[in-house]
C-alpha cells in the first residue's frame, strides 16, 4: 500500500482497460449457460443494467475529480473510468443482440433503470450519489470474486460468454476500491455508505428479477420449477453465489475497506489469462 496517498488499491493491483470485444451476437440467441433458462437469464438480466449503472458510477466519480489532491488516486479513477467505460461498450453489444434475438425491446428492459436515475440525478446530491456507486461497486465486487471463487457459476458456460463474465469480474476486481477512497477523500461518512448499501441491494434485486421475468415470459415449462432449481444454482449448497453473507455484511463495519478481502491470489491466474491492458483504447 501506498501510505502517502489516498489511494488504498494494492501497488501491484494496476487498473487498466483491457480493449476486448467478443463475438457473442449469434451465441445470445441460444440459452448460452448450458442450455439452462435461469442459468442464461439470471446473466443477461445483470448485463441489461451495466451500460446506463456503469454510466452513473462513472459520472458520480468524476463529479469529485479535482475535489482532491492525490496524483495517485487520480491516477486510480482514470483506470477505473477507463474499465467502465469498455464495459458500458460490450454490454451495450450484448444488450442489443440479446433484444434483437429475444424480440425484447432494449427500451423497454431499461425503462425502469432509467426512471430511478433520473431521479436519483435530480434529487440526491452528488455526494449521495456516490455514496450509492460506492455500494453499486461493492456488490459488484462480492459478486466478481464468487465467480472465481465458485467456478460452478459459470461451468456450462459457452466459452465466449464464460471470458466476457470473467474479463468484467476481473476488472470489477482492480478497481474495487477506486470510488470507496474517492468517497472517504472527500468526507464521506460510514452511515451515508451504510444506507447506500441497504437501498441499492433491494433496487438491484428488484432490476435483475424483473429483467428475468421479461426475458422468461416465453419459457414454456413449469415456472416454479424453473425458479427452484435457478435458487439451487444460485444459493445451494454448491451454489454460484454461496459464501456471499460475510463479505457483504462486512460493508455495514466501521472500518471496513475493500481491499480487506484481498483476493489477488485468486484472481492472479485470470489476470495472466487475460494480460495486461492496452494503452489508450476507446
Ligand atoms: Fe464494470
Ligand atoms: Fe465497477
Amino acid at each position: 500500500m501506498h501510505s502517502q496517498s489516498l489511494s488504498r488499491t494494492p501497488q501491484n493491483v494496476e487498473i487498466v482497460p483491457r480493449n476486448r470485444q467478443f463475438n457473442i451476437d449469434e451465441t445470445l440467441a441460444t440459452n448460452w449457460h448450458g442450455g439452462d433458462a435461469f442459468k442464461t437469464a439470471f446473466f443477461d438480466a445483470m448485463s441489461i443494467l451495466f451500460p446506463l449503472g456503469e454510466q452513473f458510477f462513472i459520472d458520480s466519480v468524476k463529479a469529485f475529480r479535482g475535489k482532491f489532491d492525490d496524483p495517485e488516486l487520480e491516477r486510480r479513477v482514470r483506470g477505473f473510468m477507463a474499465q467502465e467505460a469498455v464495459h458500458r461498450r460490450e454490454h451495450q453489444r450484448y444488450n442489443e443482440a440479446l433484444c434483437r434475438a429475444r424480440g425484447v425491446p432494449l427500451e423497454k428492459m431499461e425503462r425502469a433503470v432509467n426512471r430511478r436515475q433520473k431521479l436519483a440525478r435530480k434529487l440526491l446530491t452528488p455526494k449521495q450519489q456516490l455514496s450509492g456507486t460506492v455500494a453499486f461497486e461493492h456488490l459488484t465486487a462480492i459478486l466478481a470474486d464468487a465467480t472465481f471463487r465458485n467456478p460452478e457459476g459459470l461451468e456450462g458456460a459457452h466459452p465466449e460468454m464464460a471470458a466476457l463474465w470473467r474479463w468484467h469480474a476481473l476488472e470489477e476486481t482492480e478497481h474495487k476500491a477506486v470510488a470507496f477512497d474517492v468517497f472517504v477523500a472527500v468526507g464521506g461518512k460510514t452511515w451515508r455508505r451504510r444506507l447506500s448499501m441497504a437501498l441499492v441491494t433491494l433496487e438491484f434485486t428488484q432490476h435483475v428479477i424483473r429483467n428475468m421475468r421479461l426475458l422468461l415470459r416465453d419459457y414454456e415449462g413449469s415456472r416454479i420449477e424453473l425458479w427452484r432449481g435457478g435458487f439451487k444454482f444460485l444459493f445451494g449448497e454448491k451454489g454460484a453465489l454461496r459464501g456471499l453473507k460475510q463479505p457483504y455484511l462486512d460493508f455495514y463495519k466501521k472500518d471496513f475497506h475493500p481491499w480487506d478481502h484481498d483476493n489477488r491470489e485468486l484472481v492472479s491466474s485470470v489476470m495472466s489469462d487475460f494480460g495486461g491492458a492496452e494503452v489508450n483504447p476507446i
